[in-house]
């Protein structure tokens, strides 16, 4: 039986959920490896945890534990960019120890460089809970697709977006109620910026195109727009038209540019994507010659994220190539031209909320013509109160031209509200 010492830093949701993993000893016997515990970190030493961790040793400093000689792998589990999670990883790496990271952050932000220290020690940096949870993905798109030309991945990464969207949609309840009820369930952070503004799912897509296309991703080179702006009257507008709004995370790669995009879109209702609930996480890949795969999966918890880690932690017992740490060596990753968002195409539906006056239809179509989009539909739902609600599913047009007419529509002063601009996407 293997003796392997694992190190946890951070003991929170998922550090908890993998010690009672470890502790429990599900099939690693089977496998030949024993875990054992070679010290915990966290900040607060005395506090309740769902696991006791009286049997371990405990360090102040993740930095000395990520270190010490008994540590044959260091887990980070603290979570953010930079702060005590960088430096132990790093520290980790510099003295040739391999780390495992759920911290998805981290890895967007500074993933490349860590992967060129851990390529040059020789050892392993791996971090399959980072993106969708315990959903294999990330060894899907590493080692699945390592052949394939990949031309675009989709998406629904966040969680808590999608627990809200869904559950606006189901009980016609307010963007701020049910953010209030999900923050109160623990499904939703005391400040969900990261998530609700569509960072969370951007450091995951950047992630996911590091790995499908070889390609060194800055977080400027993503537009990202989140879901704070999405009314309820948005979302029922769309349910008319069997549509369901999801926050989607789009990379694709035309004429060997990479456009990268977080939004808000509207999904046919049958689509995969569209029926994706909760915490669940759905990921798809064009590649050739393979053709599409689609992952789906708890991206979150305790359980699914831990068991992630684990998994991690299983194939570096099991001996598991440490280098490179993406598909391609640090050093080789592309820097691709950017695709500018802006010029990509789709249709778009526009919700306006008009005084009821009149030539106010007119400036519309006006306003449309001058960017040469021609409306694939228009509806004007009943009315319950002054203002005419008009939604407007317009042909394929370029995000530009979509956003210039809802500008001159918003300049108008018969408009009650700013339109409702959002891209109709079939992933
Ligand atoms: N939760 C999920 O479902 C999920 C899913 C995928 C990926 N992840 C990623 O997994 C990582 C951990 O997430 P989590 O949900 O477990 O977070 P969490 O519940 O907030 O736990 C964070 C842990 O880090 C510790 N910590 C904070 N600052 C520290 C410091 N300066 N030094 C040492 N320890 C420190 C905390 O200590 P105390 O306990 O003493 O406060 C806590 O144990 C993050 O990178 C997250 O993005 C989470």
């Amino acid at each position: 039986m293997r003796k392997i010492k694992v190190s946890i830093a951070g003991l929170g949701v998922v550090g908890g959920g993998l010690l009672s993993l470890l502790v429990e000893d599900r099939r690693f016997t089977r496998q030949g490896v024993d875990f054992g515990i070679a010290g915990v970190s966290a900040r607060t030493r005395h506090r309740d945890r769902a696991v006791s961790i009286d049997a371990y040793p405990w360090f102040d400093d993740p930095v000395a534990l990520a270190t010490h000689d008994d540590t044959d792998i260091f887990v980070e589990l603290i979570g953010g960019s930079d702060g005590p999670a960088k430096a132990a990883v790093t520290a980790a790496l510099e003295a040739g120890k391999p780390v495992v990271t759920a911290d998805k952050a981290l890895i967007a932000e500074h993933g490349p460089m860590l992967a060129a220290l851990a390529e040059k020690k020789g050892v392993a940096l791996k971090f399959e809970a980072a993106v969708a949870g315990g959903t294999p993905v990330i060894h899907g798109i590493r080692d699945g697709v390592a052949a394939c030309t990949v031309s675009s991945v989709n998406g629904i990464l966040n969680g808590t977006c999608n627990y809200i969207l869904s559950t606006m949609a189901e009980t016609g309840a307010s963007f701020e109620s049910v953010l209030l009820d999900a923050q109160r369930e623990g499904f939703a952070e005391a400040d969900p910026s990261f998530d609700i503004d569509g960072v969370d799912a951007a450091h995951k897509l950047a992630i996911l195109a590091t790995l499908a296309f070889d390609a060194e991703i800055a977080m400027a080179d993503i537009s990202i727009r989140g879901i704070r702006h999405i009314q309820l009257a948005d979302v029922e507008a769309a349910k008319h038209q069997n549509l369901a709004i999801k926050l989607l995370a789009e990379a694709v790669l035309q004429d060997g540019a990479l456009g990268l995009r977080v939004t808000p879109a509207l999904i046919p209702e049958r689509n995969a994507f569209a029926e994706t609930r909760g915490s669940q996480n759905v990921v798809t890949v064009d590649a050739e010659p393979l053709g599409r795969l689609a992952f789906s999966g708890p991206g979150a918890g305790a359980g699914a994220t831990a068991s992630a880690v684990a998994a991690d932690l299983c194939d570096l017992a099991r001996g598991g190539a440490a280098s490179p740490v993406y598909a391609t060596a640090a050093e080789q990753l592309r820097r691709l031209p950017s695709l500018s968002t802006a010029d990509m195409e789709n249709s778009y539906f526009i919700r306006l909320s008009l005084k009821d006056e009149p030539g106010a239809m007119a400036t519309v179509a006006d306003a449309l013509a001058a960017e040469r989009i021609s409306i694939e539909s228009l509806r004007q739902p009943p009315s319950h109160d002054s203002t005419a609600p008009v939604v407007i599913v317009t042909h394929p047009c370029r995000a530009a031209a979509a956003e210039a007419v809802a500008n001159t529509i918003a300049a108008q002063p018969f408009v009650a509200e700013p339109p409702s601009v959002l891209p109709i996407i079939i992933p």
